[in-house]
C-alpha cells in the first residue's frame, strides 16, 4: 500500500529568536506536522522542547503536533502529552518496562501511538505490539541532537521494517524516520519504505534554504522517488 510521505519540522531545530516567523513559513509551506522533541536529560543526555512550547505552537497554527518523547518511563507523561495537543505519542522501545501497557496508555488517552527504536534496537521487539501501534519510528543517528550523520545501516533497517508490516498485514502502520533527513538520503529512505520525514537542520531548517524553498525540495524529492513495493 502506498501511503502519501507526510512532511514534518522538527521544531527544536526552528529559530527561537523569532519562532512566530518560522511558523508563519512553515503554514505557507504546507508543512504536514510538527516534530516536538522532549527529552530528559536521562534517557538522552539532552534537553529540547516541553509542554509550554507544545501550547505555543498551539496557538499560533494549527498544524498537528506529532510528539516524540524521549524521556525515561515515559508512561508518567503521556496523559500531558495528550493534553498539550499532541496528535500522536511516540516513545521509546528502550524507556519503560512496559512497552505495550503504555502503548495502549497513549491510545487511551486519544492520541495515535508511536514506537521509537534506537539505532542498535532489533525490529523482532515490534512482533507482539504490531496491533498496538500507528507508527513506527526508525531513529536514523542516535537520539537526543540534530546536526548528526546518519547510520548507513539504519537505511536496511527501513527496508526491513517496511517488509515486516507488509507481511503481517499491518500496511497502515506509518514509518517515520528521525535523524539526518536530508536532501540527499531522503531518495533512499522513501524507496525504503518511509512515509513520514522529520526534517531538522538537513532539511526543512537547513541553512542555506528559506523553510518554504526547503519543503517544496523535500516535495520534489519524494514525487521522484519510486516508493517501496
Ligand atoms: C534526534 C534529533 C532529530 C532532529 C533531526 O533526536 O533531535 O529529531 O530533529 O535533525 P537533523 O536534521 O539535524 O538530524
Ligand atoms: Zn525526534
Amino acid at each position: 500500500m502506498n501511503r502519501p510521505v507526510k512532511v514534518e519540522a522538527s521544531l527544536a531545530c526552528a529559530n527561537f529568536r523569532n519562532l512566530e516567523a518560522d511558523i508563519e513559513q512553515l503554514i505557507a509551506g504546507g508543512i504536514d506536522y510538527l516534530h516536538i522533541d522532549i527529552m530528559d536529560g536521562r534517557f538522552v543526555p539532552n534537553f529540547a522542547l516541553d509542554f509550554g512550547i507544545m501550547r505555543t505552537a498551539r496557538e499560533l497554527c494549527d498544524i498537528p503536533q506529532e510528539c516524540h518523547l524521549m524521556v525515561a518511563e515515559p508512561e508518567r507523561y503521556i496523559e500531558k502529552t495528550v493534553a498539550s495537543g499532541a496528535e500522536y505519542v511516540a516513545i521509546h522501545y528502550e524507556a519503560t518496562y512496559h512497552v505495550q501497557r503504555a502503548l495502549r496508555q497513549i491510545r487511551d488517552a486519544g492520541a495515535k501511538s508511536g514506537i521509537a527504536l534506537n539505532p542498535a534496537t532489533p525490529i523482532t521487539n515490534l512482533e507482539y505490539i504490531l496491533d498496538d501501534i500507528d507508527m513506527v519510528t526508525v531513529m536514523t543517528v542516535n537520539p537526543g541532537f540534530s546536526g548528526q550523520e546518519l547510520i548507513p545501516a539504519m537505511l536496511c533497517k527501513i527496508k526491513d521494517v517496511s517488509a515486516l508490516l507488509s507481511s503481517t498485514g499491518h500496511d497502515h502502520v506509518e514509518i517515520q524516520v528521525d535523524g539526518n533527513v536530508s536532501f540527499e538520503h531522503i531518495p533512499a529512505m522513501v524507496a525504503a519504505g518511509a512515509t513520514m520525514l522529520v526534517g531538522g537542520t538537513s532539511s526543512i531548517f537547513h541553512k542555506d534554504f528559506s523553510i518554504g524553498q526547503a519543503i517544496a525540495t523535500v516535495r520534489e524529492i519524494v514525487r521522484e522517488v519510486k516508493p517501496f513495493q
